[in-house]
C-alpha cells in the first residue's frame, strides 16, 4: 500500500490538459490520495496584457473520478486571500484535515525586453506567482499546525528560480521569490513536522510552453513538432520535460521517501542545467 493512501492533498493549477497539475492529480489518484483540485474555473480572466487562461477544472476532476479517485474541485484565484481560505475550509469540510499542499498554479507573462514590461503586468505576475504561493503556504501551515501531526508542502519553482533570464524578468523575479518563501517557511515550521520543498522544472511540454515552442519554430522556420524535437535534442536526456516527469518529483517530496528533507530545491529538467 502506498504511504499516500488516504492522504488529503490539495493541488492548485490543475486545469490544463497537459499541465503539471493535472498530471500530479492523476498520479495521486492512482496512489489512493483524497484530492482537492483548484484552478480558476473561468475562461475569462485576462488582465492587462496577460492572456486569459482556459482552465477546465471540472473536466480534470471528472477524469480523476473516472480513474477511481476521490476528488472535489474548488474554483479559486490563488492571489485572493478569501479564495485560498475557502479552499482550505472546503478541504477540511470534506475530508477533515489536509496532509499536503502542492502550490503549482502560476502564470508566465511579461515576456521579452524588460523595458517593455508594464507595472500592471509585473504586479499581476507577483500577485499570482508570489502572493498566491504565500497564501497557499500560510493557510495550509495554519491548518496543519491546528490539526497537528505535521504535513508536507511542495512549491513549484523553475529554472527561473535559480538564474535570471533577459526575456522573463518579471517571471524570474516571482520564481526566485517562490524559493525564498519555501526556505523561510521550511525553517519556521520544521519544528511542527511540516516539510516544505520546491520542485524546479526546466522546459516542460505544457500549454505554458507552447508560445516558446512557436517562437522557436518561427525563428528556425520549422513546424511545431520539429521545433519541440530540436528543443529536446539539446537537453542531455534528449527530450523536453513532461508534466508527468514533474508530477513524479512532486509526489516523491510528499511521500515518506523524503521524510528528512525540507527547504530544498530540486531540478527536474533532463540535465539541462545542474546546480
Ligand atoms: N511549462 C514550463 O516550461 C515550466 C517551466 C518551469 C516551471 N513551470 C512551472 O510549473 C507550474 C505548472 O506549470 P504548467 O506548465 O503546468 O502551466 P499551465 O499553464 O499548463 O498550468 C498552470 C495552471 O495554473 C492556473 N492558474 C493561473 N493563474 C491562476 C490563479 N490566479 N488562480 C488559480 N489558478 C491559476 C492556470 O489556469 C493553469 O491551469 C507553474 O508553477 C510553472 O510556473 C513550468
Amino acid at each position: 500500500m502506498s504511504d499516500l493512501e488516504g492522504k488529503v492533498v490539495i493541488i492548485t493549477g490543475v486545469g490544463r490538459p497537459r499541465g503539471v497539475g493535472r498530471a500530479a492529480a492523476l498520479r495521486y489518484a492512482e496512489k489512493g490520495a483524497k484530492l482537492v483540485l483548484a484552478d480558476l474555473g473561468s475562461s475569462d480572466n485576462a488582465i492587462g496584457d496577460i492572456e486569459g487562461t482556459s482552465p477546465d477544472l471540472d473536466r480534470v476532476a471528472a477524469e480523476v473520478a473516472d480513474a477511481g479517485g476521490d476528488a472535489i474541485a474548488v474554483a479559486i484565484d490563488v492571489s485572493k486571500e478569501a479564495d485560498v481560505k475557502r479552499l482550505i475550509e472546503q478541504a477540511v469540510d470534506k475530508y477533515g484535515r489536509i496532509d499536503s499542499m502542492v502550490a503549482n498554479a502560476a502564470i508566465l507573462a511579461g515576456k521579452g525586453d524588460p523595458l517593455d514590461i508594464s507595472l500592471e503586468t509585473f504586479m499581476r505576475i507577483q500577485e499570482v506567482n508570489v502572493a498566491g504561493v504565500f497564501l497557499c503556504l500560510r493557510e495550509s501551515v495554519r491548518q496543519m499546525r491546528a490539526q497537528g501531526g505535521g504535513g508536507s508542502i511542495v512549491t513549484v519553482g523553475s529554472r527561473a528560480s535559480r538564474r535570471g533570464d533577459a526575456n522573463i524578468a518579471a517571471y524570474s523575479a516571482s520564481k526566485f521569490s517562490v524559493l525564498g518563501l519555501t526556505q523561510s517557511f521550511a525553517m519556521a515550521y520544521a519544528k511542527d513536522g511540516i516539510r516544505i520543498n520546491c520542485v524546479c522544472p526546466g522546459a516542460v511540454d505544457t500549454e505554458m510552453y507552447v508560445r516558446q515552442t512557436n517562437d522557436f519554430a518561427a525563428r528556425e522556420g520549422v513546424d511545431f513538432e520539429t521545433a519541440k524535437k530540436q528543443m529536446g535534442d539539446v537537453i542531455p536526456l534528449g527530450r523536453l520535460t513532461s508534466g508527468d516527469d514533474v508530477a513524479k518529483a512532486i509526489i516523491w517530496f510528499t511521500s515518506d521517501e523524503t521524510s528528512h528533507v525540507t527547504g530544498q530545491a530540486f531540478n527536474v529538467n533532463g540535465g539541462s542545467w545542474m546546480n
